[in-house]
C-alpha cells in the first residue's frame, strides 16, 4: 500500500508532488521517487527512504508541467533505489508509478523476457511499463488498455507518455485513486489529503476506470473505452486538520483530539433532550428488517477488529441481537454460511483495507444485508455499502490508530441503543438515561488526556522491558488486545492481550519480575475477579500497572502503579479505558527513540491482501 500522486499543470509541478507525496507518506516509507516530463524528456529521482530527501531533487526538474510521484511500502523486491518508483520502459518511452500488486507479474515478466525485454528491478509494478511499450502500435490509450486486460491482481496506475506531454492517464482497479480538479489544473492521487491543499473539487474513481487528465479537462472512461461520468464531491477537511497543530507527534495529537472527535461522532445522533439516537445513514435497515434479523456480523482488521469485538459484547447487551466477530481476511475465505436474515457490519477507519472489502463483497455476494462504519468519506467500502455510519473522527493520519477506535466504539455503542429501543429491550427511560450518561463522556477522556504526564512518568520505569502482557475481562478484554496492539506498533515491543481468567491456562508461565502486567481494573460487576488476577499476578513478582476507577484504594495495594479514570457506566468504559494505554504506549515509544507516527513495517491503510 504505496501513496501515488501525479499533476498537470500551467504551473511547475515537482515541488507540489513531493509536498503531496509528503501528505501520503503514511502509506508507506521506505523508498520514493518522483518523474515529470518537460522540453528534455523525463527527469526521473528516486531513492530509499524518506520522501524529504527527494527535496533538493525538485531543482533539478524545473519547467516541467506534468510529473507523477510514489511512496513505498514494498511488496516485491527489497526497499532499494533501482526498485523505488518511477519505473520507465525499455524503450525510455512510457513511465509509471503504481500502488496495488500485479499477481501474474512473474508469466508476463517470463512472456516480455522472450521479446527481448530486461528488467532493471526486482519489482511486480516495472512489468506494466513494459507491457504498454510492448502493446505500443501507434496509440498509448490503446497500448494501455490492452495492457491493462493482460494484469491480474490490484492497481492504483498513474502513466506518463514521453511524446504526450500534455495528457496524465489515472487507472483504478482495486487501489484507491481520487481526481483533484483545480484552477486550470488536475490532479490524481491515492487519497484526498494529498490534494486539500490545491484543492476541493474531486472525483472518486471506481474500479475499472480510467481518467485521462489534460489541461483542458478530464475524461473518465471503463476499461472497454466506454464514457463513464462521476460527479465530482466537495471535500470537507480543513489543511490544519492534516497538520501537527504544533504537537511533536500525529499521534499525541490525534490522541487529545478524542474528546472533540467523540463530540463529532455523537454531533446529531445523540439527542439528550429527547433522550434518542438518530443514525441517519442506516434508516434501510431499521424497523422490519432488524426484527427480522437473526445475527449480525462484524468483520474487520487490527484496531478496528478490536472495536468489532466492544461491539460484540455492547449490542448483546442493549439490543438482545446474536453477534459475531469476524477477521476479514479469514471471513473472505471461508464458507460462512449467511443470507438474506443477516446483517454484515464492515469497520474501517480508511474505508480500504483490502481484506475488509472483500468482506463486504462476500457477504453482498451471499444476500446479507451490508453496512459500513467509516471515517473517511467517500472511501470504497463507505460507497460499495451503500449504507452505514461516518465516525466523523477527522483525518488520522498516525499509523497507530486512536480517536479512530474510540469513535468506531462510539457507533457501536450508539447501533446498540438505538436497536435496543427498536426492538423494545431498552424502555425509553432506559435509552434517555444511557443517552444522558453517554454524552458526558468526551469530558470524561479529556479528563485522561490531561493525565499524560502521570503516565509519562510511568512510562520512565518500563520503556526497557521487552515483554508486556495486557489484561481485562468483559468488554475490558478487547481494550486489553487494543492496548498491546498499540505497544507493539509504535515501540517494537512484544506484547499479549489476554482475557484475565485466560491467564492461569498459560501466560502466567510467563510472569516474573521482568513481565509488566496491565490490567484495566475499573469498577464493574468482575472487579472482584479481576483483583484476584492480579493478586496470582503478584504471587509470581509480576509488576502490575492498573488502570482504576478514581477512588479506589484498594487496587493501590495490589498494584505497582496505578492510573485513575473517571468512573463510567461499564457499557462505555472501553471508550474511556483505552487512553491510558494509548498513552502509556506513546510514551515509552518515545522513550525507545521509535517513529511513532511511521513505524516500520506498518502503513496506514493495508490495500493489499
Ligand atoms: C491500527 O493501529 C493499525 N493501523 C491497523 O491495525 C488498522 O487498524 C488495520 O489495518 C485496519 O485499518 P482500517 O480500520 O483502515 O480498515
Amino acid at each position: 500500500m504505496c501513496g501515488i500522486i501525479g499533476m498537470i499543470s500551467n504551473r511547475d509541478v515537482a515541488e507540489h508532488l513531493i509536498e503531496g507525496l509528503k501528505k501520503l507518506e503514511y502509506r508507506g516509507y521506505d523508498s520514493a521517487g518522483f518523474g515529470v516530463l518537460n522540453d528534455r524528456g523525463f527527469v526521473v529521482s528516486k531513492e530509499v527512504g524518506r520522501v524529504a530527501v527527494l527535496e533538493p531533487r525538485s531543482s533539478e526538474a524545473q519547467d516541467a508541467k506534468i510529473g507523477i510521484a510514489h511512496t513505498r511500502w514494498a511488496t516485491h523486491g527489497q526497499p532499494t533505489q533501482i526498485n523505488a518508483h518511477p519505473h520507465v520502459s525499455q524503450n525510455g518511452r512510457f513511465m509509471i508509478v503504481h500502488n496495488g500488486i500485479i499477481e501474474n507479474y512473474s508469466v508476463l515478466r517470463e512472456y516480455l523476457s522472450k521479446h527481448d525485454f530486461k528488467f532493471k528491478s526486482d519489482t511486480d509494478s516495472e512489468v506494466i511499463a513494459q507491457l504498454i511499450a510492448h502493446e505500443y502500435k501507434n496509440n498509448t490509450m490503446q497500448a494501455v488498455r490492452e495492457a491493462l486486460s493482460r494484469l491480474k491482481g490490484t492497481f492504483g496506475l498513474l502513466i506518463l507518455d514521453r511524446e504526450d506531454p500534455g495528457s496524465l492517464v489515472a487507472v483504478r482497479q482495486g487501489s484507491p485513486l481520487v481526481i483533484g480538479i483545480g484552477d486550470e489544473e488536475y490532479f490524481a492521487a491515492s487519497d484526498i489529503s494529498a490534494l486539500v491543499q490545491h484543492t476541493r473539487q474531486v472525483v472518486y474513481l471506481n474500479d475499472g476506470e480510467i481518467a485521462e487528465l489534460t489541461l483542458s479537462g478530464y475524461r473518465v472512461s471503463n476499461f472497454a473505452d466506454v464514457t463513464v461520468v462521476n460527479e465530482p464531491t466537495e471535500i470537507d477537511w480543513e489543511i490544519e486538520e492534516i497538520e501537527k497543530g504544533g504537537y511533536e507527534h500525529f499521534m499525541l495529537k490525534e490522541i487529545f483530539e478524542q474528546p472533540q472527535s467523540l463530540k463529532q461522532t455523537m454531533a446529531g445522533r445523540i439527542i439528550p433532550d429527547e433522550g434518542s439516537v438518530k443514525l441517519g445513514g442506516i434508516t434501510a435497515i431499521e424497523e422490519d428488517t432488524l426484527r427480522r434479523l437473526n445475527r449480525v456480523i462484524i468483520s474487520s482488521c487490527g484496531t478496528s477488529w478490536h472495536a468489532g469485538l466492544i461491539g460484540e459484547y455492547v449490542i448483546e447487551e442493549l439490543a438482545r441481537l446474536n453477534v459475531e466477530v469476524e477477521y476479514a481476511s479469514e471471513f473472505r475465505y471461508r464458507n460462512p454460511v449467511m443470507g438474506a436474515d443477516d446483517l454484515v457490519i464492515l469497520i474501517s477507519q480508511s474505508g480500504e483495507t483490502a481484506d475488509t472489502l472483500a468482506a463486504l463483497r462476500e457477504a453482498t455476494s451471499r444476500g446479507a444485508h451490508v453496512m459500513g462504519v467509516c471515517n473517511v468519506v467517500g472511501s470504497t467500502i463507505a460507497r460499495e455499502a451503500g449504507m452505514g455510519v461516518y465516525t466523523h473522527a477527522g483525518p488520522e493520519i498516525g499509523v497507530a490508530s486512536t480517536k479512530a477506535f474510540i469513535t468506531q466504539v462510539a457507533v457501536l455503542v450508539m447501533l446498540g441503543m438505538d436497536w435496543g429501543r427498536l426492538k423494545g429491550h431498552l424502555s425509553n427511560d432506559q435509552t434517555c438515561d444511557l443517552v444522558e450518561q453517554f454524552n458526558a463522556v468526551p469530558d470524561l477522556v479529556r479528563n485522561v488526556c490531561d493525565q499524560s504526564d502521570t503516565i509519562q512518568a510511568i512510562a520512565g520505569e518500563y520503556a526497557d522491558c521487552r515483554n508486556f502482557l495486557y489484561l481485562g475481562r468483559g468488554v475490558n478484554f478487547p481494550v486489553a488486545l487494543e492496548g498491546a496492539l498499540k505497544l507493539k506498533e509504535i515501540s517494537y515491543i512484544h506484547a499479549e492481550g489476554y482475557p484475565a481468567a485466560e491467564m492461569k491456562h498459560g501466560p502466567i508461565a510467563l510472569i516474573d519480575e521482568n513481565m509488566p502486567v496491565v490490567v484495566i481494573a475499573t469498577q464493574d460487576p468482575v472487579y472482584e475477579k479481576v483483583i484476584s488476577n492480579i493478586q496470582e499476578i503478584r504471587a509470581r513478582q509480576g509488576r502490575v500497572i492498573a488502570v482504576a476507577t478514581e477512588g479506589d484504594k484498594e487496587i493501590r495495594q495490589h498494584s505497582d502503579h496505578v492510573i485513575y479514570v473517571p468512573e463510567v457506566n461499564p457499557i462505555f468504559s472501553p471508550i474511556v479505558n483505552v487512553v491510558p494505554l494509548q498513552l502509556l504506549a506513546y510514551h515509552i515509544a518515545v522513550l525507545r527513540g521509535c517513529d511513532i507516527d511511521k513505524p516500520r513495517n506498518l502503513a496506514k491503510s493495508v490495500t493489499v491482501e
